[in-house]
């Protein structure tokens, strides 16, 4: 089915807007944007002007969320929340995250001033990669209220605080109990590129995300012993890089090894750092995801493991830390179905889907019904320059958004969510 040529319009522009976001940005020639940087407040204030002419009301809340309310057509009508993530990994492509927000932005555009049973509310994720502080999602953790005092006191690489980022940015940390979820939010539902090569392979546009894969995030401080490299026996060194490395070949090898698991080791450094002293250190991370809790805990474990086996047989210590443990969560059965109808109704199968990648709606899941709709990534790529999306599928993700609310707006079972909201 063809999208009308005003739908395909408003999709350029959406596409136009990414890669206009995606100037702002803390490295001059790449994509990098982390949680309340200055070109944070750039994107807030492009992003406000366009809202500005759909007659939203837009606030930053305190933990640097911007936020826009669109009124329903009665002013106690319940919410239904709409966003996604504005911050990006270093090196980043100009639309995981921010495509969500941007055709959340234009969805309020197509309705046109029209108003429906529910209010809806945008939400422009401050923080979701886990880039700044080494743990991700403090933009929708503010919103279930789990942004708690450990997570405030962790710093970044300068030594600043979550708080003190917060201060700067001229919020006020008192102020976060109010950037929680009202009781009367009927639902979250995000768009989002797939940043996987399924959709694309299988030939569809659009897919309903029915759950998000269970990831552990953790990192690895191997402890050998510095020695000059002219001097010392290979069989007396206690060689810290290549304990890590013989580490990392193995955690490859046992992911290859387990179907549905993947593994990555996306960050190594070493102290002291010369070429000609062996490593006394080397810190390394894991990220590891399956969508089984029940597989995803044990394999994990298992790479623990092997990390203490190769650091004891090779003379030397280890120190870990666990950053995220985040189990696996369903969507909404009742949003998933909306959103397969909506899809059907632009003209496309829908294709149900486990989200190997971690959302802003795992999080906002556990206090309110969310789901989430992927557009298929051209090549897979995401997490790079190189990720991309088309035209035709972002015209196609607007009109399943505008089916996806009529549909809402006349479904009996949220005519009863908006009754008990
Ligand atoms: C988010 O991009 C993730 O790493 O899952
Ligand atoms: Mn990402
Ligand atoms: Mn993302």
């Amino acid at each position: 089915m063809s999208t009308t040529a005003n739908t395909i319009a408003r999709a350029e522009e959406v596409i136009t807007r990414c890669k206009l976001l995606a100037a702002f940005s803390e490295d001059a020639g790449s994509i990098r944007r982390t949680f309340l940087s200055p070109p944070m407040r750039d994107c807030h204030s492009e992003i406000t002007k366009w809202l500005a002419v759909t007659g939203a009301v837009v606030t930053v809340d305190a933990a640097g969320n911007l936020r826009a309310l669109y009124p329903g057509a009665r002013s106690d009508a319940p919410r239904l929340l709409l966003g996604s993530h504005l911050d990006t990994v270093p090196n980043a492509g100009a639309y995981d995250g921010i495509l969500g927000v941007v055709i959340a932005v234009a969805l309020l555009e197509s309705l046109e001033k029209r108003h429906l049973p529910f209010a809806i509310e945008v939400v422009a994720f401050s923080e979701e990669e886990g880039v700044r502080f080494g743990f991700p999602f403090i933009g929708s953790r503010a919103l279930v209220g789990s942004l708690d005092e450990e997570l405030l006191n962790r710093h970044d690489s300068d030594g600043i605080t979550v708080r003190a980022a917060i201060e700067k940015f001229g919020l006020n940390p008192a102020d976060l109990p109010r950037t929680a979820l009202r009781d009367d939010t009927l639902a979250y539902l995000e768009f989002h590129i797939e940043q996987g090569p399924i959709l694309e392979s299988i030939g569809r546009p659009l897919g309903a995300v029915d759950a998000i894969a269970a990831q552990r995030r953790m990192e690895f401080v191997f402890l050998g012993r510095a020695n000059h490299a002219g001097t010392t026996p290979m069989h007396l060194r206690h060689d810290a890089i290549a304990a890590a490395a013989e580490w990392i070949v193995a955690v490859e090898h046992a992911a290859q090894s387990h179907p549905g698991l993947v593994a990555t080791v996306g960050q190594i450094s070493a102290k002291p750092g010369a070429t000609n002293v062996i490593a006394a250190e080397a810190r390394v991370t894991l990220d590891v995801r399956h969508k089984s809790d029940d597989i995803l805990g044990p394999a994990a474990d298992s790479l623990v493991r092997m990390a203490h086996d190769i650091a004891e047989r090779r003379g030397l210590s280890l120190r870990q830390n666990i950053l995220l443990s985040q189990r696996a969560v369903a969507m909404d059965p009742f949003l998933v179905e909306q959103i397969q109808e909506a899809i059907r109704s632009t003209g496309f199968q829908p294709h149900r889907m486990t989200s190997g990648a971690g959302h802003d709606a795992m999080v906002l899941a556990e206090k309110v019904p969310a789901a989430m709709i992927f557009l298929r990534s051209p090549g897979g790529i995401s997490h790079d320059p190189a990720e991309s999306v088309l035209t035709e599928d972002v015209a196609n993700a607007l009109e399943c958004g505008l089916h996806l609310f009529d549909q809402l707006a006349n479904s009996s079972e949220l005519q009863k969510r908006m009754s008990r909201a």
